[in-house]
């Protein structure tokens, strides 16, 4: 692979960040210091033109939108909330897989009116509801939304699923499935442009990755 541009690549923490690493180390790229305990935001690699930089996983497509990052991998939730101006999105790497469901309390009596749904995904609900020709409240919330219909706070929620362990240990069910939704490489479309043969050598690179699971 080679890379002659200057390239930063956009990381959430947490288990993207854990399952990219084998990727890009298939790819040789490696960070010098241990992810595990350094608290750097800005990690250098074994490839001096590549560095990765750490941050949450919402302001991915933000760092990447505006061309602070070249490259970013950001869960399939995140990009359909971001919207994904000024980004490529040529790579699903197949990791971090779950659901974007409707859940809640089984055979709750919902009535005729307006749903109340929490959930932090404002926009996909919106779509989602709105594609049904369902006008419903939003309630935007930051987390923990299996809270939300125990008190009261809402009728329904839009969350991710993996397992179903955090529904089934609050008495909840899954009831509509809105997206699957995968962790997906995106790229800054002017970087795509100016360092073509750099950004180019790295998706092909990962591609390879992926596809040899
Ligand atoms: C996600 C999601 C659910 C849970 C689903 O939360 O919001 O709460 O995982 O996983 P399960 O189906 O395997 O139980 P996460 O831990 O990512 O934290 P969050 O509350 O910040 O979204």
């Amino acid at each position: 692979m080679h890379i002659d541009a200057p390239l930063t690549i956009a990381l959430p923490k947490g288990r993207i960040f854990d399952d990219t690493l084998p990727l890009l180390a298939r790819c040789g790229v490696e960070p010098l210091d241990d992810p595990q305990t350094s608290r750097k935001l800005i990690l250098e690699t074994n490839r001096p033109q590549v560095k990765l930089v750490l941050i949450r996983a919402s302001d991915v497509p933000t760092y990447v939108q505006y061309g602070a990052a070249d490259l970013g991998v950001a869960g399939k939730d995140v990009l359909m909330e971001h919207g994904g101006e000024g980004l490529y999105e040529p790579l699903d790497l197949g990791i971090a897989r779950c659901r974007l469901m409707v859940a809640g309390i089984p055979d709750a009596d919902l009535g005729p009116g307006r749903l109340r749904i929490a959930t932090k995904f404002v926009h996909s609900t919106e779509r989602y509801f709105a594609a049904q020709g369902k006008q419903v409240e939003i309630i935007k919330l930051y987390g923990s939304m299996e809270l939300a219909p125990l008190v009261g706070l809402s009728d329904l929620i839009v969350d991710l699923v993996e397992s179903g362990n955090t529904l089934k240990a609050n008495g909840l069910v899954p009831l509509e499935h809105i997206a699957d939704i995968s962790a997906r490489l995106v790229i800054n479309k002017a970087s795509w442009k100016t360092k073509h043969g750099s950004v180019t050598a790295l998706l092909d690179a990962l591609r390879q990755a992926v596809a040899a699971g």
